[in-house]
């Protein structure tokens, strides 16, 4: 069987500004069958564009996405079947009840049984006892279970699901997670969502892709990500910036790289306590204004490919013209 999602040299370009601008740059991707993949990356880095041509409202300005197999630019009917979405807005009604906005969908798709799998996905998301209560009723949290099991009432073998948790408190951002595992577990489909949270990504996803800029710049499960970088990182808060410092570093044994960065060194390093010892001999306390050790993190998978600041990466919100 083909993967769920192939994308190949995937590029859009917009019009910006009177400019040509490249938002998804020669993206290629395969994303396996019954897993959660995520793609990750801060706020303009093209999660939304992605997502959009996989779900068939952008047509690819170059490259090839293929769902199962099939040609989502050639045969979109036939792709558009596969796919359950969620996108980063809400577009729920707020009058109707839970059960009336799922059963308006189901009516939609022109679904079987339909009282059965609205209640079915009722149950899924948790929100039977909630499903007569008006949207306009609903918490932030609730409004997303809703539209996620919105997204599997016609049994699509894949989910797309733009930033599921932006905008949620951490405790609601936590059930749907649960929510999205047990969609795993119990449903057998492929979950493919974007984000910008690192801990999502790294909690939720058996692998991710990084992007920045419209580039995939790494990808692989989170854990084989961060061991690649090293195992172990120490920081040193300089009180100076010190490129002789840093040089002598880069020479001792067991240390794989030195970043610098504002007056900080960061030293990625095979095996931390075989280091500390000979590394304390190496400077002095006038030098040196604190020490930290670290695992790494996305953060630092991020850093260590990019060569910027997660945070720093992010565009600014954008200002809506209304
Ligand atoms: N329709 C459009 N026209 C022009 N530029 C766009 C359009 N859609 C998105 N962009 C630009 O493409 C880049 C990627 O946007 P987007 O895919 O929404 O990023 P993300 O979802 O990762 O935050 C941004 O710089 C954004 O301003
Ligand atoms: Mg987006």
């Amino acid at each position: 069987m083909p993967p769920a999602i192939i994308l190949k040299g995937v590029t859009k370009r917009f019009r910006k500004n009177k400019k040509e601008f490249t938002a998804v740059d020669n993206i290629s991707l395969e994303i396996p069958r019954g897993k959660i993949f995520g793609l990750l990356g801060p706020n303009g880095a093209g999660k939304t564009t992605t997502i959009s041509m996989i779900c068939t409202l952008l047509t690819p300005t170059k490259g090839k996405i293929l769902l199962e197999g099939i040609d989502v630019t050639k045969d979109t009917l036939e792709a558009r079947k596969r796919i359950g979405l969620v996108f980063q807005e809400t577009t729920l009604d707020l009058e109707l009840t839970g059960r009336q906005n799922l059963d308006f969908h189901a009516r939609l798709f022109k679904i079987d049984n339909r009282k059965r799998k609205v209640d079915e996905a009722l149950e899924l998301v948790g929100l039977t006892k909630d499903a007569d209560v008006t949207v306009r009723q609903y918490s932030g949290g609730m409004k997303r279970r809703l539209e996620i099991s919105r997204a599997i009432i016609h049994e699509p073998a894949m989910i797309l699901l733009d930033e599921p948790t932006l905008g949620l408190d951490p405790v609601s951002r936590r059930g749907i997670w649960e929510y999205i595992n047990m969609l795993i577990e119990r449903k057998n489909v492929t979950v493919l969502l974007t984000t910008h949270y690192l801990e999502e990504a790294e909690r939720l996803c058996s692998r991710i892709a990084i992007i920045d800029k419209g580039k995939v710049v790494v990808q692989g499960t989170p854990e084989a990500l961060k061991a690649k970088i090293g195992n172990d990182i120490i920081i040193l808060s300089l009180k100076r910036d010190d490129p002789k410092l840093a040089a002598r570093l880069r020479e001792m044994k067991g240390v794989k790289r030195v970043v610098r960065e504002n007056g900080d060194l960061f030293l990625y390093v095979k095996d931390v306590d075989k280091t500390i010892v000979p590394l304390m001999k190496l400077f002095s306390e006038a030098q040196v204004s604190g020490l930290q050790i670290k695992r790494p993190s996305l953060d630092d998978v991020f850093f260590h490919y990019t060569g910027h600041k997660y945070e720093d990466a992010a565009e600014p919100e954008r200002k809506v013209n209304a």
